[in-house]
């Protein structure tokens, strides 16, 4: 048994998934074999008819996005998002009250959320005051024989990093990560988080899967190709750890309207005006950081390489009290480890950031 495979669980290891109609790869012309309606509907300018289940991990959405990462089709599934990714990873290969993942915080909350709500226990190795990884407490990890916080006696299962980290807005250190997959590999999987990637296309470890066996990369239609609605994401791998999660998937997670949408977005025309509004937000982000860089309450901004603007205010509290009762939303990130005080600042369009500014200036005033 390979080592992926003896990272799973012993039930999910002898799980037989179920041998849904959407698995098929058999052609006919004549499909009575699962339950549909055979009265075709079609809806909204739709190729394909609704009355039909889709096929579980859609030919056209896996090509398309291979071709656009780079990263071959049998190296990706398709998920309903990042969120459902994370999801799939942690029933896949932790079991409870035996296993453990590893988090950085301050970092996206949903890697240990999944784990809480499967009874996963966690671990969190903050990182640095610079917001980069720790590596000393990693090795403090990986040089004991056996991981003493698992009740298992095992290693973690599974180590989430994010690049360019929400809400922090940096690019983990390159070096750092392959230090990380260097001394977890044969023990861990390490899955980093790039929902951001596209506005740092550089820092992608995408490549790196052929290398390293234990890396999973997230990606996701979500951000920069502005597609949060359709819950469209990917996780790209070794194939046998895409085997894996196949199996804990649901039949059907993806409704034939995303197939069409997503695989619109990633034509060469989709994926060129992807680039421009990825061009367009930096400029939002940098026009935006040289306006708050007047206001006296602001402390300090953070660098961002996303879509996203971290600060660090007088008084977080207040300033989103006066801000809500304005109707400008953003985002409180103070409870989080290290971010007393901070807010997150998502880009909008020149009209919002221009009501943004204004709201800001007569908090400013009003002090
Ligand atoms: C780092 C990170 N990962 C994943 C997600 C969720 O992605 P998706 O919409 O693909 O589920 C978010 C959303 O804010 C995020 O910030």
């Amino acid at each position: 048994m390979s080592w992926i495979q003896n990272l799973c669980p012993p039930h999910i290891q002898e799980l037989i998934p179920y041998a849904s109609a959407g698995r098929e790869t058999r052609s006919g012309d004549i499909w009575l074999n699962a339950n549909e309606n055979p009265l075709e509907k079609k809806s909204g300018g739709l190729e394909k008819a609704l009355n039909r289940y889709p096929q579980f991990q859609p030919a056209e959405i896996l090509n398309a996005y291979a071709a656009y990462s780079a990263c071959p089709a049998e190296n990706l599934l398709v998920t309903r998002g990042i969120d459902e990714g994370i999801d799939l990873l942690v029933r896949a290969f932790c079991e409870y009250r035996r296993d453990l993942i590893i988090y950085t915080p301050p970092t996206y909350g949903m890697y240990s959320i999944s784990a809480d709500a499967q009874a996963i226990e966690t671990a969190a190795l903050p990182l640095t005051d610079d917001f980069q990884l720790d590596l000393a407490a990693f090795k403090g990890v990986y040089s004991m024989d056996l991981m003493r916080g698992s009740m298992s006696g095992a290693y973690p299962k599974l180590i989430f990093l994010c690049s360019p980290n929400n809400p922090t807005g940096n690019v983990l250190d390159r070096e750092d990560i392959i230090q990380v997959l260097e001394m977890t590999g044969g023990k861990s999987i390490v899955v980093i988080d790039e929902a951001y990637i596209e506005f740092a296309p550089d820092a992608s470890f995408i490549a790196e899967i052929k290398n390293y066996d234990n890396l999973v990369v997230a990606r996701t239609l979500s951000k920069a190709f502005g597609l949060a609605g359709l819950r469209t994401g990917f996780l790209a791998a070794n194939p046998e750890i895409i085997a894996v999660l196949q199996k804990v998937s649901t039949p059907y997670p993806i409704p034939v309207t995303s197939v069409e949408i997503a695989r619109s977005a990633l034509s060469p025309i989709g994926i060129t005006a992807m680039q421009d509004e990825v061009n367009f937000i930096n400029g939002q982000r940098e026009s935006l950081r040289s306006a708050l860089e007047s206001f006296d309450f602001i402390d300090e901004i953070f660098p961002s390489a996303g879509n996203f603007l971290l600060l660090r205010v007088k008084r977080a509290a207040d300033l989103l009290a006066f801000l809500d009762e304005r109707g400008v939303i953003i985002r409180d990130r103070s409870s989080q480890l290290g971010l007393e005080n901070c807010v997150r600042i998502s880009m909008g369009t020149e009209t919002e950031q221009a009501g943004l500014i204004a709201a800001l200036k007569a908090y400013g005033d009003s002090l």
